[in-house]
Parts: structure tokens; C-alpha cells; sequence
């Protein structure tokens, strides 16, 4: 027999922060996470714990406030998930700027805690070639820099357009892998990672997935042979490991799970 998991009964929930929890991959991790008995605090634009608009250094400011009243001061982990996919600036100020303040604003909640972990979710987009400009900037963290850039590109051609979402994903990445390693993320004990979805259906994706010559079309730009288009909750699943107590050594790393894009688009590449 099997004895009962000794922990259980003493085991304590953990505090979460989901962003972008009133929709989408957010939101069914929140629903997984709470299902499991963990405590979380939702952050959004609308319908949340915590209602900011992270695209604004108000709104950035005020998540850190409002977590911090909140949780007492400490929390477990981070799911920075809120974004946008529209060829806008704003998908700029919220997929890279709002992230990464979401990031380094709670980092010092997480620091209480004793199994503190953080993660991001970027996207297999970020593997489509970026805008060199756009990147720069927001390698560089000059928000006006970026936005300005992101101005142009928005007003110029559809394709010029659709450069803004896999650029911004792809400075997560970057990020991410930049920051893992330091004082303030492995240093802290903090494990820092990224998620990086292919084509989850969600309300953010819906309406280029609707017909099934969209879906064809979608399937030739992001091939993914293994399950297809796939539900938010497989996202949820990944997320919630990277942010349990069990992930103690995974550092800067962006796990890709896609159906097998990354894969096809980067073959042998990335050794
Ligand atoms: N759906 C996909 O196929 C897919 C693929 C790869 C990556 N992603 C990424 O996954 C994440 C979640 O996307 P989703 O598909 O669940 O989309 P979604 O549109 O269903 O959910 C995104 C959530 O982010 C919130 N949000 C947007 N702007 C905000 C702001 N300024 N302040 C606060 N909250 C804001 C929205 O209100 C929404 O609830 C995004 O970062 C997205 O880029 C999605």
C-alpha cells in the first residue's frame, strides 16, 4: 500500500500572482491553481483582485501596492502572463514593460518567501524574425525609445505592423535569460523562466483561428504536428509546475511548448 503523502496535512497553500488572470492562459491558471488549494491573487485590466492597467507606470505601481496589502508582504510566485497581440504600441508597454515591472516590482515579495519562483510567458512568435530597431530599444529598457519605434512601425505596412508582437516576445526571452543567472534572480534563490506557447485558443487568438482556411493558414506559419491548437489548461499545467516548490535548478530557461514549432522552425540550431 501506498502510505498517505506525509506532507499533505502539513503542507500550507502558497501565495501566487497570476497577471492577465481574467482571460485566456491566465485564467485557467488560476482556476488550476485554485483547484489545488493554492491561494491567488489575480491581476488584470478588468474583473481581477487586483484591476491595473500594466501598460502604465501608474498601473505598475499600483499592482506592487495592491500585492503588497494584500498578501502581507510576501508571496510564492509569479505568473507574468498579461499581454496583447495587437499591432500596437500598447503591446509593446504591456508585453515587455508591464512584465518585466511586474517581474522586478514583486520581486521583493518573493524574496520572503523560503521557495520563491518566478516565470514569464512569452511565445513561439518570438522565433519569427524581429524588427532590429524595436529590439534594441527594448534591450536597452527606454520605454519612449521603444514606443517611439513601435509608432512607426504600427502606422506603416501590415507586415511592418506584425512585427511588434514577436519582437516584444522575443525581448522577454531575452530577458529572462539575461536576468536568470544574477544577484537578484539565482542569487535570491529566485528560479526565473519563460513559457513559450504556439497557438493556444483563447479570446486572444480566436478570431484568427475561426474558418478552417485560417486555421490552415495558421498551421503553415507555426507547424505544430503534435495535438494541433491546443487548450489554455496544458499551458496552465507547465506554468503551475515551474512555479511549484518542485522546480528548485530550472534557470533562464523558455520552454517551448508548442506542438513541435520550435522544433521544426529551429531544427538543429540551438546546439
Ligand atoms: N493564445 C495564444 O495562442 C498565445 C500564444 C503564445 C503566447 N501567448 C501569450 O499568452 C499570454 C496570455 O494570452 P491569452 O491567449 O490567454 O490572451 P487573452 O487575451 O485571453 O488574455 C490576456 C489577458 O491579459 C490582460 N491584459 C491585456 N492588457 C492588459 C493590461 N494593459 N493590463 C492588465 N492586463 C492586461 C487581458 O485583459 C486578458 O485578460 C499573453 O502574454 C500572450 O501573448 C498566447
Amino acid at each position: 500500500m501506498v502510505p498517505a503523502p506525509r506532507g499533505k496535512a502539513l503542507s500550507m497553500s502558497r501565495t501566487y500572482v497570476v497577471t492577465g488572470s481574467a482571460s485566456g492562459i491566465g485564467r485557467a491558471t488560476l482556476e488550476l491553481l485554485v483547484e489545488r488549494g493554492e491561494k491567488v491573487i489575480g491581476v488584470d485590466i478588468h474583473d481581477a483582485d487586483v484591476v491595473v492597467d500594466l501598460s502604465t507606470p501608474d498601473g505598475r505601481e499600483s499592482l506592487v501596492e495592491q500585492v503588497t496589502s494584500l498578501s502581507g508582504g510576501s508571496i510564492d510566485a509569479v505568473v507574468a502572463n498579461a499581454g496583447l497581440a495587437s499591432p500596437t504600441s500598447k503591446t509593446v508597454a504591456v508585453n515587455f514593460f508591464g512584465t518585466v515591472a511586474t517581474l522586478e516590482g514583486l520581486r521583493p515579495l518573493l524574496a520572503e518567501s523560503s521557495t520563491p519562483r518566478a516565470v514569464a510567458v512569452t511565445s513561439m512568435a518570438s522565433l519569427f524574425p524581429p524588427d532590429d530597431e524595436l529590439l534594441a530599444a527594448l534591450l536597452s529598457g527606454s520605454e519612449a525609445q521603444a514606443l517611439e519605434r513601435a509608432e512607426i512601425l504600427a502606422a506603416g505596412t501590415p507586415e511592418q505592423g506584425s512585427l511588434i508582437y514577436g519582437t516584444t516576445k522575443r525581448a522577454l526571452a531575452l530577458w529572462i535569460r539575461r536576468n536568470a543567472a544574477t544577484a537578484e534572480w539565482a542569487g535570491a534563490n529566485i528560479p526565473l523562466n519563460g513559457v513559450a506557447p504556439g497557438v493556444v485558443e483563447t479570446p486572444m487568438t480566436s478570431s484568427m483561428i475561426a474558418t478552417p482556411k485560417q486555421r490552415e493558414e495558421m498551421s503553415a506559419m507555426v507547424p505544430m504536428p503534435l495535438n494541433g491548437i491546443f487548450e489554455p489548461r496544458s499551458v496552465a499545467y507547465l506554468l503551475a509546475w515551474l512555479t511549484s516548490v518542485e522546480n528548485a535548478h530550472l534557470c533562464g530557461q523558455v520552454v517551448f511548448i508548442d506542438g513541435g514549432s520550435d522544433v521544426i522552425i529551429r531544427q538543429d540550431t540551438t546546439w
